[in-house]
């Protein structure tokens, strides 16, 4: 049976109780912490970095999921694995070219992390073909980057089908899908292949966050 995994992300948590917000989705069953980092150039937002990371690494067992919507990602990789991100997933779009990727695939795998590769929605998959069997997570945005809260775009479903048909091979990436998550949208998404879901305000605007989580999974 499949299993899927439950990234919640924090942006849409209450930062004026973040610790007790991390601890209801570590009870609730989620695997990973989602830490959506904004500069407010590649995105027209700008919400938490390094010095939140730093604090809150270590309180909890949750895999630190960083999504890094930064224009230089190269930059900050390493100040990121310092402070504990575990998986670094950077944008396409924000690469200058393939070579920039492998300096930064470099200093991950140096530092024993995994990288992750995010496609906004006007990406097709086959832009980053190339760059696939390097890859340990694909994370396919189902919302313009930005902002949580936002509508599900149903072409995602397309991307993750032709994602997972790519697995095998040299292609051993995980495939997670962001934005707009809720219990029917993440349904379609596992039909379609997910094996990671990132869900914020539909797990941290919820009554009951661990039946927001379960109804994520939807058994599986
Ligand atoms: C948007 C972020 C998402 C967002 C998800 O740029 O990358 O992770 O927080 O929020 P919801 O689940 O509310 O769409
Ligand atoms: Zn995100």
């Amino acid at each position: 049976m499949k299993k899927v995994f439950i990234s919640p992300s924090i942006l849409s948590a209450d930062f004026c109780h973040l610790l007790d917000d991390i601890k209801k989705i570590e009870n609730g069953g989620a695997t990973h912490l989602h830490f959506d980092v904004m500069d407010g150039q590649f995105v027209k937002n700008i919400s938490f970095g390094i010095p939140v990371l730093k604090s809150i690494n270590g309180h909890y067992n949750l895999i630190n999921d960083v999504h890094l919507m930064i224009i230089n990602p190269k930059e900050y990789i390493l100040e990121f694995i310092k402070s504990g991100a575990d998986i670094l997933t950077i944008h396409y779009e924000a690469l200058k070219d393939f070579d920039e990727f492998l300096e930064i695939y470099n200093i991950i795998k140096e530092n024993n992390k995994q990288i992750g590769l995010s496609i906004k929605p006007a990406t097709k998959v086959s832009d980053i073909e190339k760059y696939l069997p390097y890859l340990d997570l694909v994370l396919v945005m189902s919302v313009e980057p930005g902002f949580g809260g936002q509508k599900f775009i149903e072409g995602s479903l397309d991307k993750i089908k032709e994602l997972d048909s790519k697995k095998g091979g040299r292609n051993h990436y995980v495939i997670e899908v962001d934005g707009g998550i809720n219990k029917e949208t993440s349904l379609q998404c596992i039909e379609a292949g997910v094996d990671i879901l990132v869900a914020g305000s539909f797990v941290f605007k919820a009554n009951d966050i661990n039946k927001a989580i379960e109804d994520l999974k939807h058994g599986f």
